[in-house]
């Protein structure tokens, strides 16, 4: 869309896969992109492969909510404005692993990440124009839950079983950013399908290479599935939230975008992080 003004794009987790994408999406139409990631060489090997100083890589580990911190100070330093903020960042973990801030790590990093930066990077946007928010994860899937009692998965840790909850979390922050923010940003949760990325960060060498055989037969190529998001940067929808689940519409009546739960999860996590 040659017409638009350049944007100021920040992608968290956007060394790979989608985020990666996105980012080189938006450059090819113009934008200002910064990517975080927590690999070095994965940043300079994008930032060579853009070979334009309009992309800025920002080393950091997402998981960390003190690095969290760090990045959003970082980003309010150099920018007055933020026009999209692209939420991908997640890792699958076989064994349950803490964080430097001894929260299990996929809630940490798939979910708490997430909900730092949509929250505290809302001053700056609501200094854009048409602010967005797209995170992408998994809305419309109806497996796995919160778990309420012990969402640290000190007992009974599984990846999936991390990996739904954490899901599931970024669910209901679209939810409750929606309804709690008062914000202009609008939330965008975005289910890709099964997609050609990822594959890499299985630890198990068995399981990586099976989904890897799987994808190449039946997933998505990473540009179809991000295209919607380079789209939505473009033109937000015009509904506070919006959930779209593999091309569909998600009907907001779904028991896992439940009002009632969001506020709670909300809750929950600002008493989390008061304690951090
Ligand atoms: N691929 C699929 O089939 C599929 C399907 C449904 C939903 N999704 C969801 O879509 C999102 C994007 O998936 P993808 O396939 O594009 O994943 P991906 O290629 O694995 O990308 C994940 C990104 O997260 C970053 N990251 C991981 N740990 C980090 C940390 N501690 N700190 C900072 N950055 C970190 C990685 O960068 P570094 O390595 O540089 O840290 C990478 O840029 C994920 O939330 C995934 O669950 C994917």
């Amino acid at each position: 869309m040659p017409d638009q003004a350049p944007k100021n794009v920040i992608i968290a987790g956007g060394t790979t896969g989608m985020g990666r994408a996105t980012a080189l999406a938006r450059l090819a139409r113009g934008d200002t992109v910064t990517v975080i990631g927590s690999s070095e060489a994965k940043g300079h090997a994008l930032l060579t492969e853009a070979a334009t100083d309009r992309l800025r890589f920002l080393r950091a580990d997402l998981s960390s909510t003190a690095e969290v911190e760090r990045v959003i100070d970082w980003i309010g330093e150099r920018h007055q404005r933020v026009d999209a903020l692209g939420l991908f960042a997640n890792r699958v973990n076989r064994r349950r692993r803490e964080t430097a801030e001894g929260l299990e790590y996929t809630f940490a990093l798939y979910y708490l990440s997430r909900y730092l930066l949509s929250y505290r990077l809302r001053p700056l946007l609501e200094a854009s124009p048409a602010p967005v928010i797209v995170n992408v994860a998994g809305v419309g899937f109806t497996g796995g839950a919160i778990s309420w009692d012990d969402p640290q998965l000190t007992s009974g840790y599984g990846l999936m079983r991390a990996q739904l909850q954490a899901g599931r979390a970024n669910d209901l922050l679209g939810v409750a950013f929606a309804r709690r923010a008062a914000s202009r940003a609008r939330y965008v949760l975005y289910h890709p399908g099964f997609t050609r990325s990822g594959t890499d960060s299985h630890e198990n060498p068995l399981v990586r290479g099976t989904i890897k055989t799987l994808a190449r037969f039946f997933a998505r190529p990473v540009a179809e599935s991000a295209r919607p998001i380079v789209e939505w940067i473009d033109a937000p929808p015009a509904a506070g939230l919006t959930a779209i689940d593999r091309g569909k519409p998600v009907d907001p009546s779904l028991k896992t975008l439940d009002p009632g739960d969001a506020d709670r999860l909300a809750d929950l996590t600002e008493a989390l992080l008061a304690r951090t």
